[in-house]
């Protein structure tokens, strides 16, 4: 990222903005893997605007801190991350382009969003962002997200697929099996596919070993 005041200033104000975040999923770390991700998808974009992209990369959560659980906004974080990116952009006196791109890639990078990515630098970010929920780091997080619903280890394949989420059966394998295995197909860019393919073989792996062990299946 460039390293200008003005980008330091920014890169401190979103950890001092993410040390209010209580959930280990979307934190700080989980904005700097994603920040990592997009410099491994920038070389295959060269027409790409890599600032937009770094900057959207550093910003695409911040709407999540205060974001309440219980009735979020039908927006999601997306819409308040974009308009608090905006107004946080548009202090620094960044060029009114960069902040447009930013933004809109902000508020186009939802899973579950009513917005899709449009432009290439949306679609980076987007693809960027899910790379962060697959290999080691994604069954990390799914295990965090598991361990907080109070979920088990371990389930069956049909006991995981046939059970609602936020029960003891919501485990990090029914996480894998209805959400995370179908992300490479919900990806933009070649690059981040492939990324996405071998972080997979790992994912499946994983399981395999874990249903050996737990002689579930
Ligand atoms: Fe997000
Ligand atoms: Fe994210």
């Amino acid at each position: 990222m460039n390293s200008s005041p003005k980008y330091r200033e920014l890169f401190r104000r979103v950890e001092r903005h993410f040390s209010r975040a209580s959930d280990g999923c979307h934190d700080f770390d989980h904005t700097l893997r994603v920040m990592r991700n997009a410099e491994l998808l920038l070389p295959s974009h060269p027409e790409a605007d890599a600032e937009a992209v770094r900057l959207a990369a550093l910003l695409h959560d911040i709407g999540r801190v205060d974001e309440p659980h219980a009735s979020p906004s039908p927006g999601g974080h997306a819409e308040a991350g974009a308009k608090l990116a905006k107004m946080w952009l548009e202090e620094l006196r960044l060029p009114p382009a960069l902040v447009t791109k930013t933004v809109n890639a902000i508020a186009r990078h939802r899973y579950r969003g009513e917005l899709t990515p449009q432009t290439i630098e949306d679609k980076l970010l987007f693809d960027a962002d899910k790379l962060d929920s697959l290999g080691a780091v994604g069954l990390a997080r799914s295990f965090l997200f598991a361990g907080k619903l109070g979920a088990r280890v371990h389930n069956r394949r049909e006991e995981a697929v046939n059970s609602p989420p936020f029960s003891r059966e919501d485990t990090a394998y029914r996480e894998y099996l209805v959400k995370l295995r179908h992300l490479p197909e919900r990806m933009f860019t070649d690059r981040a596919r492939a990324v996405a393919a071998e972080r997979m073989k790992f994912m499946e792996e994983f399981f395999h070993r874990l249903a050996e062990e737990t002689s579930l299946e």
